[in-house]
Formats: C-alpha cells, structure tokens, sequence
C-alpha cells in the first residue's frame, strides 16, 4: 500500500474513536514523518468547549510522544466537503512542518486536495529559522 493510501486508512480509522458529542463533527488526522513513520489523532471535546482539542493537536501530540518532530504530511478526514486545518493547528503543523508540507483533504470516501503547508499559510510567526 502507498504512503498516500495508508495515511488516509489510517486517519479514517482514527476519526470513529473521535469524542465529538458536542459538534457531532468527527475529524481524523494522520501524519507521515520524514523518518516514514506514522501517527495518528481525533478531535477531542469537552464540555467546557475552549478545552476541546482538535484531530490535528493529537496527531501531532502522538508524534512528539513518539520521537518525532518533523511532519513531511498530514492528511485530514471528515465528513464534508472539503475539510482544512484550522488556523490554529496550521500554526502547529508550520512549528513541525516546512513550506513543503503536503496537506491532503478528504471526505469519507478519498482525498479531495493536496495542498502545501506554504499554500494554506503563506507567512507564519516563528522564533527560529527554518532548517
Ligand atoms: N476540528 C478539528 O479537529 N480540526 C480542524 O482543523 C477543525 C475543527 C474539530 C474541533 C471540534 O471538535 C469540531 O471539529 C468542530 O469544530
């Protein structure tokens, strides 16, 4: 199986576990890091809803809790058209990403776009150079 396919498989799988009770919105994320190892992630909510963290937060959570630190993809799953990474976890994949950073859409059934980290944030704040 291709990079592109198990990370869609993977992400899809990972979406049911999502804890969404107040949104009924589930998301699913994957990653593929440079070192070709995957993590995976859900959107997790909370009653106290600023608390609630979104599938792209875990994903990337897994992978500093695994080892890693750099993102090479991320593919993000929901049951819609064509779902994007918030503002706020574009800011978190450009702290692991790089302006190469390929982010795919899906719905349920296939990725919808692949788009670069550069395309979706063209200019982010940092506080160290890009490598
Ligand atoms: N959500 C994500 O998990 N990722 C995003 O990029 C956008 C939004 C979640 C947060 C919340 O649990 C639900 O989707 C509805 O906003």
């Amino acid at each position: 199986m291709d990079t592109v396919s198990k990370l869609f498989d993977l992400a899809k799988k990972t979406r049911l576990n999502a804890y969404a009770p107040y949104s009924n919105f589930k998301v699913g994320a994957a990653i593929l890091t440079s070192n070709g190892r995957f993590y995976t992630g859900c959107n997790v909510e909370n009653a106290s809803y600023p608390c609630g963290t979104c599938a792209e937060a875990g994903a990337i959570a897994a992978m500093i809790a695994g080892g890693e630190t750099k993102i090479a993809e991320i593919l993000i799953i929901a049951d819609t058209k064509c779902i994007l990474p918030c503002g706020n976890c574009l800011q978190k994949i450009a702290e692991f990403g790089h302006e190469d950073t390929l982010v795919h859409s899906a719905d349920t059934q296939k990725i919808i776009k692949t788009q670069t980290l550069k395309d979706l944030l063209p200019q982010s704040f940092a506080l160290k150079e890009e490598e």
